[in-house]
């Protein structure tokens, strides 16, 4: 679905990202994990094509096609979404005239908000006075329109409360086709009847408690260090910190 062979970037003439070898097959969740300012948010904005984010070397493909110097707007089209960390207040634009835009199928806002308890949002500018949890929110309602193939999510779940992210939890579960299998259905089975992927960055975890992640890596400075289970990366992290985990590179 998306691969990464050698990938280096620079961001206003700094180089952030290293050498970074990634593959996400079709169906599979993979979960990032790393310090702050590390350059995770740097990697999605890369694959989601934002300007400024320069690919100095390797390259990209998506769905067979080399994306490495794609504008975004047409990697949106071949199906690749993002909710951003701290996505920007638009003044003048409605959320339901943007999640209207966005949807694929000319499906209903009101009823794609209900499902996130948002519908009191709607009339409002999009992000605008709203909290961190309801901003996280508002990003997955315009995922949700769009329902992309390709989904990347930064940090879904910070700021979110207690008693939402269950919810914010079971929205992304479905956006990536992870919605709980029937009992007596094979896990082999379910996997292969999945065809959305995404990449999630999580500092707290949370979300991995909904979404039945795949594959898991640490960035540490710039350099994406292993793939591997990603429950086991999060309880290393937990007991021996960042730098001891990628001592592994597995
Ligand atoms: N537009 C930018 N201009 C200058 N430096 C940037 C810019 N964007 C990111 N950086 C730097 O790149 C590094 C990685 O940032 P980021 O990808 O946001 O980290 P993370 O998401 O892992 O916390 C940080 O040192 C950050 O300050
Ligand atoms: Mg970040």
């Amino acid at each position: 679905m998306l691969i990464l062979d050698g990938v280096t970037v620079e961001v206003a003439g700094k180089e952030i990202l290293h050498d970074i070898n990634l593959e996400v097959k079709p169906g599979e969740t993979h979960v990032l994990f790393g310090p702050n300012g590390t350059g995770k948010t740097t990697l999605l904005m890369t694959i989601m094509g934002f300007a400024g984010y320069t690919v100095t070397k390797g390259r990209m493909s998506y769905k067979g096609e080399d994306i490495t110097t794609m504008p975004l707007h047409e990697r949106a089209k071949m199906g690749m979404g993002m909710s951003f960390q701290r996505p920007p207040t638009i003044r003048g634009l409605k959320t339901r005239n943007l999640v209207a835009l966005c949807s694929k199928m000319g499906k209903d806002p009101e009823e794609l908000a209900r499902r996130l308890s948002f519908e009191k949002f709607l009339d409002r500018d999009v992000n605008d006075n709203l909290s961190g949890g309801e901003i996280k929110k508002s990003e997955l309602l315009q995922l949700m329109a769009q329902d992309p193939d390709m989904v990347l999510l930064d940090e879904p779940e910070s700021g979110v409360d207690l008693e939402n992210i269950a919810l914010v939890g079971e929205v992304i579960a479905e956006l990536l086709d992870k919605a709980i299998k029937h009992f007596n259905e094979p896990m082999i089975e379910h996997k292969k009847k999945r065809k959305k992927s995404g990449i999630i960055i999580t500092h707290t975890g949370f979300i991995m408690r909904y979404v039945n992640a795949d594959v898991g890596h640490v960035i540490l400075n710039g350099r994406l260090s292993c793939a591997n289970n990603p429950e086991e990366i999060f309880s290393c992290v937990g007991k021996f910190g960042y730098e001891e985990c990628v001592r592994c590179m597995v």
